[in-house]
């Protein structure tokens, strides 16, 4: 006779329990609150199988079509939102399962045969992932998209380059923001190159060696989309690089991500005023009517925090864990969910504030002029015209922007006469490039920032990323600036 309490523990496994777990047990070891997400590739997992256990004999025709129906009634009920999850059912596994023998009696029982559940959650979480990827780099192309978008439309807006956040040489606005562009492209790729490692078979890895029935694993493989079955049952099981490796790249992403958002900050702010963040991803202030807060920006920013912390966080998991399974690898999932989460809502709010955004281009020239940010220029050119040695440029150059710190002026103030004070040789030809303008049009050197690179990279870029090509757009500034002659001699 069954004891009552034989009867309270687990069905799935509780023939040799006695006792039903304790309810701390139950709390520590459930993994159905988070692992519930997975319900749509456990169940396209149970149909492949299913379908080889057939195809190879090890299971009738007759209670593979009923396993097959049961599972797409499960997954209906799912999606409707009818299906009771079960804590003392653990895990997603388990719930679907258990259902299906609610659902089908016994052949529901035959459908666990030449597998485990650490197989089963090894390829699940595989093509969990694999579709995040896939979603991730779509969000990062729409991204990269809408910043080749801007970057075309302020090609020619002067920006004021920066290197420790001071002053530094004047850029196009186009130029820094196809910097992420590129940045993004490497994240993608990063993500892309995941897809390619992770995307192995590991069902039919069985507990941990294997299993002794005929089963075919090329089979599932094939109808789950995987390359190619794992090679090694232990491996395969037990491997949780797959997930470090996308939560590597993500973190990567995460942090350029910041780094923008960081920008936006900055430019936002009154001190700067580079550019105005639309009402849809600022907030206001509950005590300061004035006040227009970068939330949004400051939460893409922060989000590397959680990112790299969800990487971090399954290192330490898995570091030291002998082989095989081990529990301690359930604590892959909700790390790495709220990881995926947390970056694909940043692309979302990065894209949406870029498209929105304001540049203000007069506030940016104005403060792309100052600081004597085309002294470099005074040097190349003393270099290019004059023929002078560049450390003695420099030299010549820190006279010039003294004169005009005494005289209280910008370069582009100083006359024809203040320069030859200083040396004789310079001639009026020097006013060509002190403008900002021309200092960008002139560094026309591949990857430099002048406005007829900004369009062919962006070219280059929409080209890429549509699949179609595009040619590069027309200056609208006459050639060589507005403001002077900027072209190399
Ligand atoms: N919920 C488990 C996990 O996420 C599934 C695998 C359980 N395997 C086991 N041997 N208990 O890892």
């Amino acid at each position: 006779m069954v004891s009552p309490d034989k009867a309270l523990s687990n069905k799935m496994w509780g023939g040799r329990f006695a006792e039903a777990p304790d309810a701390i047990m139950e709390e520590i070891n459930a993994s159905i609150g988070f692992d519930q997400r997975l319900f749509r590739q456990d169940i396209a997992g149970s149909k492949a199988h299913a379908t080889m256990l057939a195809a190879t004999g090890i299971l009738t025709q007759t209670d593979r079509d009923a396993i097959l129906a049961g599972l797409d009634e499960v997954l209906a009920e799912i999606e409707s939102g009818q299906f009771k999850f079960s804590r003392a059912l653990e895990d997603i596994h388990m719930n679907v399962e258990s259902r299906l023998r609610e659902k089908i009696g016994d052949a529901a029982g035959r459908l666990h045969t030449a597998r485990s559940r650490n197989d089963q959650v090894a390829t699940d979480f595989r093509l969990y992932v694999r579709d995040y990827i896939d979603t991730l780099v779509g969000q990062i192309r729409g991204l990269q998209l809408g910043l080749v978008a801007r970057a075309e439309d302020e090609a020619e807006t002067i920006l004021p380059g920066f290197t420790h956040l001071q002053n530094a040489q004047p850029i196009t606005f186009g130029h820094h923001l196809l910097a992420y562009v590129e940045m993004l492209g490497r994240d993608a790729g990063r993500l892309e190159d995941a897809r390619k490692r992770l995307n192995e078979n590991p069902l039919g890895s069985a507990a941990l060696a294997g299993t002794p029935y005929p089963i075919d694993r090329d089979m599932t493989a094939q109808a789950l989309g995987f390359d190619r079955p794992t090679a090694n049952s232990l491996d395969a099981v037990s491997d949780r690089d797959f997930i470090l490796e996308t939560l590597a790249a993500a973190s990567i992403c995460a942090m350029h991500l910041s780094r923008f958002a960081e920008e936006m900050v900055i430019w936002s702010s009154a001190q700067f005023g580079f550019v105005r963040l639309s009402d849809k991803f600022t907030t206001g202030s509950s005590i300061m009517p004035q006040k227009r807060n970068p939330d949004a920006a400051e939460l893409v920013r922060a989000k590397i925090g959680r990112i790299l912390g969800a990487l971090n966080a399954l290192l330490v998991v898995m570091k030291g864990l002998p082989l095989a399974y081990s529990k301690d690898m359930q604590e892959d999932k909700e790390v790495a969910f709220d990881a995926l989460d947390a970056l694909s809502l940043s692309l979302a709010a990065m894209t949406g504030m870029v498209a929105d955004m304001v540049p203000n281009r007069e506030r940016m020239h104005a403060s792309a002029s100052a600081g004597f940010s085309t002294a470099t220029d005074v040097a190349d050119w003393l270099v290019r015209e004059l023929n002078i040695p560049f450390r003695d440029a420099h030299h010549i150059t820190g006279q010039v922007v003294s004169l005009a710190e005494q005289k209280g002026c910008g370069l582009e103030g100083l006359t024809i006469e203040d320069f030859k004070l200083i040396d004789h040789r310079i001639d009026s030809r020097i006013h060509k490039v002190l403008t900002v303008e021309a200092s960008v049009a002139a560094r026309a050197s591949y990857g430099g920032t002048a406005p007829a690179n900004v369009l062919a990279q962006a070219a280059r870029w929409k080209s890429e990323l549509t699949g179609e090509h595009h040619e590069p757009r027309a200056l609208k500034a006459k050639k060589h600036g507005g403001h002077g002659d900027g072209g190399i001699a």
